[in-house]
């Protein structure tokens, strides 16, 4: 019986930095595209969701740890350190233990959601809370690996990039093609800098022999940023960041070069959502999709469904969104109404009766 094997056995053909390095893995990618109806009945296009929440460690974050990893045993690496709003630090902790390795993850002290904290410290890592944002975290982290024998697993490490980008061999091999615009949302920039990457290789590649491709086309790329942590939109760095969406809670981000070059060699562009947008968004995916993100991930459908009200989305255009994380990593935002309230559930006695009035199914 055929099992995914992970991102550095099924593209070993496109990942040559990996080769001869041992290889890592949770048997992470592989995850569904998912036909969106709902979604795609209100945009007027043909919309589907890249699901990256079903990694390992419930992010996409595991495709380019896989690689990372791999890279810093082949160097010998006894410990591995990174900043993180979070999922980089799950998924670093994981894959630390995974290689046998020790980790170490930055943080911003308060600004990080339970379900990640739980995984960095149940993965046995060393957790250090950061007075002060992402940037700072960064700052420290890359101090570190300058000074001493420890090796940095952002996204700056060029192994992250490249395992981050098989995301879109998967859906160009899931499509038959490219699809005509790719959403994603945007935080150190780190993404859709391996997304546009991924793209550009595989399109008209003759070497794609076993699998459906080559992509016969390259997709628009419309990356989304909170509006309080919008960098990019608003052309300079944000000393002090805030959205709820504390995964893209970034002021600065590294790979700030290589998006703005994705947004324009792909005709795209970079916008900002409010943290109302993303919330809303939220709700439409849990509630009219079946699909559970954490809140940083709804940005890609936050702008999605913006820019469709903004008459910027083109009539039956196929387009993926995609959404980064699980929405177990950051359950509380589904107890909270619309309008800000709390959920309470419903209580009803111990009979068929009033729990079938409780439903509407009894008058
Ligand atoms: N979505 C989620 C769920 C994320 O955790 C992140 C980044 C992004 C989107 C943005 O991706 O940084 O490549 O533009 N999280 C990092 C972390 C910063 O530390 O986990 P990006």
């Amino acid at each position: 019986v055929h099992q995914w094997r992970g991102v550095i056995p099924e593209y070993a053909d496109r990942l040559p930095m990996l080769a001869g390095a041992p290889v890592v893995t949770l048997r992470e990618g592989g995850t569904p595209l998912i036909p969106a109806e709902r979604l795609s009945e209100l945009v007027g296009a043909e919309v589907h969701l890249k699901y990256e929440g079903l990694n390992p460690t419930g992010s996409f974050k595991d495709r380019g740890m896989t690689t990372a990893i791999s890279m810093a045993a082949k160097h010998g690496a006894k410990a591995v350190i990174c900043a993180s709003t979070g999922n980089t630090s799950a998924s670093a902790a994981a894959y630390a233990v995974k290689a046998g390795m020790t980790c170490g993850v930055l943080v911003p002290e308060g600004k990080i959601a339970m379900g990640k904290l739980s995984q960095a410290i149940a993965h046995g890592a060393t957790l250090l809370q950061v007075e002060g944002n992402f940037d700072a975290c960064l700052d420290v982290a890359r101090k570190l690996a300058e000074s001493y024998p420890i090796e940095l697993v952002n996204s700056v490490n060029p192994a992250r990039i490249e395992g981050q980008k098989t995301a879109s061999f998967e859906v160009v091999d899931a499509l038959g093609d490219a699809p005509d615009i790719h959403c994603l949302p945007v935080g150190n920039a780190g993404n859709i800098t391996a997304y546009w990457r991924g793209y550009r290789e595989y399109c008209n590649d003759p070497q794609v022999s076993d699998r459906p491709g080559p992509a016969t086309h390259l997709p628009v790329m419309w990356g989304f940023q909170a509006a309080g942590a919008a960098p990019l939109v608003k052309g300079h760095p944000i000393d002090d960041p805030e959205t709820i969406a504390t995964a893209i809670r970034i002021g600065n981000p590294a790979s700030w070069s290589q998006a703005i070059a994705a947004r324009d060699e792909s005709g795209g562009r970079i916008d900002a959502v409010t943290d109302e947008q993303i919330l809303a968004a939220h709700r439409f995916l849990s509630a009219r999709e079946g699909v559970f993100v954490e809140p940083g991930s709804a940005a890609s459908v936050a702008g999605l469904i913006a820019s469709a009200e903004a008459g910027l989305v083109p009539a039956g255009a196929r387009i993926v969104c995609t959404v980064t994380g699980h929405g177990l990593k950051d359950p509380q935002w589904a107890l909270r109404t619309a309008d800000g309230g709390e959920v309470v559930p419903t209580r009803v006695s111990v009979d068929a009766v009033s729990a079938a009035r409780a439903l509407g199914l009894e008058g």
